[in-house]
């Protein structure tokens, strides 16, 4: 692997204060970020209100489940700036949600809260392995979506320099890689591995390239395909976690030292795993539906607010902070088959354990009378690309799904390059189901 000096050193003390520094710290947080809603935001006193509770009831960490949830229905519902807790003309930006159907949602900062999440993501790279003086080559997109604009703000915070190439045009990030020779790169897992097949089109070794860290984010993806990617470029992937309503990229992430789940900046995050059934907090260790509350946030203060990923909270390892685990999946995304529970994660984890794939996939489901089927859309690698070697890694896959998943799914070997490349987010699954 790439030579790359662990991280014995930090940016901020508080990223290995003790446990105790920290919660007095989210609790005068929290105190504030209760009443900053309620104060200036109708919805939330409203909520409030509803739900019993009142900001001079929170005393201690625990009182905060006494508050309501609040969900990404809200933001649609109060669209666009309903929710807000600050006045227009005091938004330094707005970002909106990457979802597909109707209205965006729409999320918004405040100078300071920029400033905010510059530090986070600053904090994040460095945790990363990246370092001031650095080249920062940012491949997520730029625009609505807050992967560009997070990721460039806080490399830039960092004192790296930051090339703003965006998603897109693979050929040039290629070209670009090569010739300015970046240490960092920030990424969809996904649209890396687009990369790596336009390094290789070219006829370049990606193993030969400049790279000493990427910061991976945005979608699920697996311990599996961390080892793929470090394999084929030499270097380290590190994963970087975030979701627009909280703030952006840089919620939590990884240690380069550990790679062993994501911190979460508690700082500014305050974190909560919950039964997604009952609502009820579950003790750290068990898995259930993320919550966070942010601390510091001015513009959009969010409270509870459910993010419908899975995990589990584990305690701090490389830093005090307490770490998530690698997200298996969103509760949306959870693919239900004759009754069982599938993430495109736990398919990817398959592919991965076959030579003759490449880790590129789509998965379909259809109806076929009253049954939904899953078929899986893989490719062959170009030295497993006859018949029959198709047919033995086809049978080798779908070997794989029904022992370690418990289904049956239709697996179609295709050549290189048939399946849909993504420059940003990956789509995993079409649903060709009746409606
Ligand atoms: O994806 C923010 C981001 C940009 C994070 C760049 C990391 C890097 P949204 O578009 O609002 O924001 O999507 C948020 O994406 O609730 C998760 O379901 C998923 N997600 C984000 N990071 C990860 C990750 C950005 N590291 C939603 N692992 C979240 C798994 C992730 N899923």
């Amino acid at each position: 692997m790439n030579d790359l000096t662990p991280t014995p050193d930090i940016l901020d003390p508080i990223e290995i204060a003790s446990r105790d520094e920290i919660a007095a710290l989210q609790e005068k947080r929290m105190a504030w970020s209760l009443r900053h809603a309620y104060e200036n935001s109708p919805f939330y006193r409203q909520r409030f209100d509803a739900a019993g509770a009142h900001p001079d009831d929170f005393k201690s960490l625990a009182d905060l489940a006494k508050f309501p949830f609040t969900v990404k229905a809200d933001l649609r519902d109060t669209y666009p700036f309903g929710m807000f807790a600050v006045p227009q003309d005091k938004l330094a930006r707005v970002h909106a949600s990457s979802g597909t159907t109707g209205k965006p949602t729409v999320v918004g900062y405040t100078a300071q809260d920029i400033d905010v999440w510059s530090d986070m993501v600053a904090r994040s790279i460095r945790a990363s392995g990246g370092r001031k003086g650095d080249i920062c080559h940012v491949a997520y997109g730029y625009g609505l979506f807050t992967g560009g604009l997070g990721a460039h703000y806080g490399a830039e915070r960092l004192g790296c320099t930051v090339v703003p190439v965006s998603g897109g045009m693979t050929e040039r990030q290629v070209t670009l890689m090569t010739d300015l020779q970046p240490q960092i790169v920030m990424v969809t897992p996904s649209y890396m591995l687009s990369i790596l097949d336009e390094f290789r089109r070219q006829g370049l070794d990606p193993r030969a390239c400049s790279l000493k860290v990427g910061i991976f984010g945005a979608e699920p993806w697996t311990n599996a395909m961390r080892a793929e990617i470090e394999e084929a470029f030499d270097m380290h992937a590190v994963d970087i976690y975030g979701l627009s309503e909280i703030m952006g990229p840089g919620v939590a992430n990884e240690c380069v030292e550990t790679k062993d789940g994501l911190h979460v900046w508690e700082d500014h995050f305050y974190p909560e795993v919950i039964d997604p059934a009952t609502g009820e907090v579950l003790p750290d260790g068990e898995i259930g539906e993320l919550v966070f509350t942010t601390l510091t946030k001015e513009a959009l203060p969010m409270i509870r607010y459910r993010t419908r990923d899975l995990t589990r909270i584990r305690p701090g390892t490389a830093r005090s902070m307490r770490r998530i685990e690698k997200i298996t999946g969103r509760s949306d995304d959870m693919i239900i088959l004759r009754g069982v529970n599938i993430f495109p994660t736990q398919i990817e984890e398959q592919i991965l354990k076959c030579a003759g794939l490449a880790p590129h996939f789509q998965i379909e489901l259809t109806r076929e009378g009253r049954m939904d089927a899953m078929a899986v859309h893989v490719e062959c690698t170009p030295e497993r690309a006859s018949a029959e070697a198709r047919a033995a890694t086809a049978a080798e896959l779908r070997h794989h799904v029904k022992s370690v998943l418990g289904v049956t799914a239709r697996i179609e070997v295709h050549n290189p390059e048939a399946v849909a490349r993504s420059e940003g987010k990956a789509k995993r699954v079409v649903d060709n189901r009746p409606k």
